[in-house]
């Protein structure tokens, strides 16, 4: 979350819900529309009754006694991220905690309790969307916890961890490009459900550390708090406080804080190029005209001769050139400086469903052999050269 900005400014930014109406005549409730904070839903009743008017996915309403339980007391050594607001614990819902609740590993999401309107905010926009989009995509909530000042998010958890763990890593070994695809892949269909939603959202904070992965490398979104309905009508787009991550967010966006579903595109190109190259989008160890990823790769992606300098060497050239050409042009379309020129998800979701390999990664049936050794952290054996 180092290159965060605007996440814990009070109140100016709104976040808002995709509360689908029960009735046409019922008035959709909504995050959004509370433009002022102290109309904020804040208590549990209030909260609940908002939730469940648009709820589509049901939601177990947990007590922070019981989040005690499931986390070994909010365990250090369980921890597996920090962000924005707070941390995120592996804990194990038991049969015994509550009757009739299913046995299942979760994450456990505490934000840090500042109190803010802000974390608030953001914590309610997780509830709301999580609590009615589902899709194999996009991460699912098992629940929540609004009980005085703790607000807790409790959701599926992924046993790789994020993309950026797994990508960035010193003790894993490279993800080979087949890998890397289906990765791309999974997040280009999540971000394009959530474009061609019955009320569009726009998810706003696109980066490798908010897609996590199952232990198939299958790639969901996560952490909603930043998302936003898209533009409505003959709308163009959606006027916001200017919040996001450096080295993701679109220049436009940046510029004018317009919002539209093309940012998120641009956010994927820059995800695109992380995939391609295995350097992160901003870094500052790097000399100086290479430390952002996209100013120095943009202008070597267009030409033949140079775009394969700009592999993640650590690939060893054990890639598909033709292949890596297509990913790399469509990186290169979505970093286009004019939104409209930019492709639409689904157009990308088409381009990259033929670099797909039947590649089944598990345990038992690949060439990759996975111990798991810590929750976040895997160690990987690669027995043969490639998995295809
Ligand atoms: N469901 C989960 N399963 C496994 N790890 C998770 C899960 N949710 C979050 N994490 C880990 O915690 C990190 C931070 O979570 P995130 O939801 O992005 O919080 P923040 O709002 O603080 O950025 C992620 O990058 C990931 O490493
Ligand atoms: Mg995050």
């Amino acid at each position: 979350m180092g290159n965060c900005w605007c996440r814990r400014e009070p109140s100016v930014h709104r976040v808002s819900s995709n509360t689908k109406s029960e009735s046409p005549k019922e008035k959709s409730p909504s995050v959004n529309a509370m433009k002022d904070d102290s109309k904020l839903p804040s208590n549990p009743e209030e909260v609940e009754h908002l939730r469940r008017s648009s709820a589509a996915n049901p939601l177990i309403v947990f007590t922070f006694n019981e989040l005690k339980i499931i986390t070994g007391n909010f365990r250090p050594d369980h921890m597996l991220g920090g962000g924005g607001f707070g941390s995120v614990y592996k804990g194990f819902i038991d049969e015994d905690l509550r009757e009739g609740l299913q046995p299942i590993p979760v994450a456990v999401k505490v934000h840090d309790g500042d109190n803010s309107y802000q974390g608030h905010r953001e914590w309610l926009a997780e509830v709301i969307f999580l609590g009615q989009l589902s899709h194999p995509n996009l991460v699912k909530l098992v629940g929540y916890c609004c009980e005085d000042e703790h607000r807790v998010l409790i959701y599926e958890y992924m046993a790789r961890g994020s993309v950026e763990n797994n990508l960035f890593s010193r003790v894993l070994l490279p993800l080979p490009w087949s890998i890397r695809m289906k990765i791309a892949f999974g997040a280009a269909k999540g971000l394009a459900f959530l474009h061609e939603a019955e009320k569009p959202v726009i998810y706003r904070d696109f980066k490798t550390s908010n897609i996590l992965l199952d232990l198939d490398y299958n790639a969901k979104l996560s952490d909603f708090g930043l998302a936003k309905d898209g533009p409505v009508g003959d709308k163009s787009h959606v006027s916001t406080r200017i919040m996001g991550t450096y080295g993701y967010a679109a220049p436009e966006y940046i510029m004018t804080g317009h919002l539209t579903p093309r940012s998120d595109v641009y956010s994927y190109g820059v995800v695109l190029l992380e995939l391609l190259t295995g350097r992160k989008s901003l870094d500052k160890s790097r000399p100086a005209r290479e430390q952002n990823l996209t100013d120095w790769a943009l202008p070597l992606l267009k030409e033949k001769k140079k775009f394969l300098n700009i592999v993640d060497p650590r690939l060893e050239g054990d890639y598909p050139i033709k292949e890596v050409h297509r990913a790399a042009m469509l990186a290169y379309h979505c970093l286009n400086r004019n939104p409209k020129a930019r492709p639409l998800m689904r157009d990308i979701v088409d381009s990259l469903e033929p670099l797909q390999v039947s590649c089944e990664v598990s345990n038992e049936k690949s060439n990759w052999t996975v111990i798991i050794e810590s929750p976040n952290e895997a160690f990987q054996r690669k027995e043969d050269a490639q998995c295809n």
